[in-house]
């Protein structure tokens, strides 16, 4: 089989329908984040959960925009296979280090139907942590099945697979510096293959 190696310039021409929210705009939201979380953690114990690998674009700048202290850890969980949810989360890496007592602030990249933050939440909780809070850079709540609501939130966007700034589709585009809708004709010739 020939594998063919397209460019970034290429994926971003064929694969995207448009840019939905450009780098600057990242830039600037996940600042103002930044400064809310370090106004309302300011002398907590704070410690950032990022669930990988989805949030690590997001985790790295938000984290470096804070002004107070924060340990980070990371969580990593399945349930996606291609743009659809398979309907059932599973832990696929822990933590490395104890909550209990800590002030947690789980780091998504979006949150679409809420199982994957109904299923970290029911799990953290069991650990007893002091506090547990969600910040999601995207909120897709026409696709929610379930009553959950981030409390730090980037932005609200249209029921679209997006891809880029660490959200991937079947791993692919995670390294795009902004957020792109991707093509229906991506998605549907890789479901069909
Ligand atoms: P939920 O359980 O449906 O809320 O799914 C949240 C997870 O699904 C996210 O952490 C992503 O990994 C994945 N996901 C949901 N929507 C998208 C999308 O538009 N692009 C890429 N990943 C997505
Ligand atoms: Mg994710």
């Amino acid at each position: 089989m020939i594998m063919t190696i397209r460019s970034l310039e290429q994926m971003i021409t064929e694969d995207l329908e448009e840019v939905l929210i450009p780098e600057e705009k990242l830039k600037i939201r996940v600042k103002e984040l930044a400064c809310d979380i370090s106004r309302d953690y300011e002398g907590k114990d704070l410690l950032l959960v990022a669930v990988l690998k989805g949030a690590l674009v997001f985790l790295a700048d938000l984290a470096r925009d804070l002004t107070i202290p924060a340990d980070i850890d990371f969580i990593v969980v399945t349930s996606y296979a291609s743009t659809r949810s398979t309907g059932e989360v599973r832990l696929a890496q822990d933590l490395t280090v104890s909550i209990k007592g800590r002030d947690i602030l789980l780091v998504e990249d979006v949150v679409d139907n809420g199982l994957t933050i109904q299923f970290l939440t029911k799990t953290l909780l069991l650990r007893e942590p002091a506090s547990l809070r969600i910040c999601a850079l995207l909120d897709k709540p026409e696709g929610r099945s379930i009553d959950v609501r981030p409390d730090y939130c980037g932005f609200v966007i249209p029921n679209k697979f997006v891809v880029g700034y660490g959200l991937d589709y079947n791993q692919e585009y995670r390294n795009l510096p902004f957020i792109g809708v991707l093509s229906k004709h991506v998605i549907h010739n890789k479901d069909m293959q």
